[in-house]
């Protein structure tokens, strides 16, 4: 399996994603601060893996907590959870994550909890929540697995992958579970610019799972679909507004435009930590602007001019009308999402078991 983070006695060790895919080496962040650095770096990135790895910032933050007195620890617990809040805006996996853990604490705290066990509760909580992710990933790919072709290609933007999760991916895992049954995939990645999240990250670990993959700069996809290669596209999400409008990686939009208009099907696998019911719509979505550099260089050579404005949005907003099916860990959702969405979530929380296609 692809270590992309893991709690280890002496911290969190992170697969240093921004060597990939030349060098595999690994980052250990001692304290909450690094894990913090780690994220807003994007050593790790992908949604739900930042939402674990914020998890693990916020056990390993209070572990680490020389507090003798709970007020004492109440501040300290404060001042981690907004450290690790304020790293990335757009995925909702990260606040979902911290605002699990500080529940937890919560309840810990209302229950006259020992300082040693609450610490002891919290790492045992974002290690659930690690393996959780993996189940809910795996879960998404059993449920999606049928959506895909039997043969054909499958395009899909950015990386949604083992890379972007705890283990095995939610785009990627559906296709991963699609190939273990039998379907005869090939995979289009957009290269994924600026960030080249599609040549680097997700090219190297289909690769490494023999899925054979083609990488296509971002603006061959249209023409690539005139053409009748693409059978289908899934992405990852950033967050999923109540409505079922999806952030995702910048271009995402542009990819779910073009397949509308050539008639293929527009997947979006995500676990309902994704889901952000408080948002009613595309359009309240934070959209993360990241460093002009990102755009005016490449491989660390300079690629436009002195002088020239530049744009960066790190996601862009995919409006529900462009999506087929929402693929979750509890199953396929369909239009009207606004729906389905809102019945799905409250059934997962009376009943949070998955269901397994
Ligand atoms: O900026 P990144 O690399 O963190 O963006 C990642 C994406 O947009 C992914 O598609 C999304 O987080 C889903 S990951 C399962």
């Amino acid at each position: 399996m692809i270590p992309t983070l893991e709690w280890l006695p002496n911290g969190v060790s992170f697969l240093d994603q921004t060597k990939l895919p030349l060098e595999e080496t690994y980052v250990l962040a001692t304290d909450y601060q690094q894990v913090a650095t780690v994220i807003r770096d994007m050593i790790v990135r992908g949604a739900p893996a930042i939402g674990v790895s914020a998890a693990m910032g916020v056990a390993l933050g209070v572990s680490q907590s020389k507090a003798t007195t709970i007020p004492a620890l109440n501040a300290e617990v404060a001042t981690i959870c907004e450290t690790l809040a304020a790293t990335r805006p757009t995925a909702v996996n990260l606040f979902w994550a911290i605002q699990r853990m500080r529940d937890k604490y919560d309840t810990l705290v209302a229950a006259n909890t020992s300082i040693t066990k609450i610490k002891a509760a919290l790492i045992a909580e974002a290690r659930h929540m690690y393996d959780e992710d993996i189940a809910a990933c795996k879960a998404m790919g059993a449920h999606g697995a049928s959506l895909l072709p039997m043969e054909g290609t499958v395009l899909t933007h950015c990386n949604a992958g083992a890379l972007a999760t705890c283990g095995y991916g939610t785009a990627l895992g559906v296709i991963r579970a699609a190939v273990e049954r039998g379907h005869k995939i090939d995979v289009y990645a957009d290269e994924t610019r600026p960030y080249l999240q599609g040549a680097r990250l997700t090219a190297w670990e289909l690769l490494h799972d023999n899925i054979p993959t083609t990488v296509l700069c971002d603006n061959m996809a249209g023409s690539l679909m005139r053409l009748g290669r693409v059978q289908a596209v899934i992405v990852g999400a950033d967050r999923i507004a109540a409505n079922g409008d999806t952030a995702n990686k910048i271009g995402t939009y542009s990819v779910a435009v073009l397949a509308k208009e050539h008639n293929i099907p527009v997947y979006v696998a995500a676990p309902l930590s994704t889901i952000d019911l408080a948002t009613l719509h595309g359009d309240e979505i934070p959209i993360e602007q990241r460093s002009a550099t990102e755009v005016t260089h490449s491989q660390g050579k300079q690629i436009t001019p002195d002088g020239a404005d530049i744009e960066n949005p790190a996601f862009d907003v995919t409006p529900a009308k462009y999506i087929t099916a929402i693929i979750t860990e509890h199953g396929v959702l369909r239009a009207p999402f606004e729906q389905s969405i809102r019945k799905m979530v409250e059934a997962a929380t009376t009943k949070p078991e998955l269901a397994t296609a």
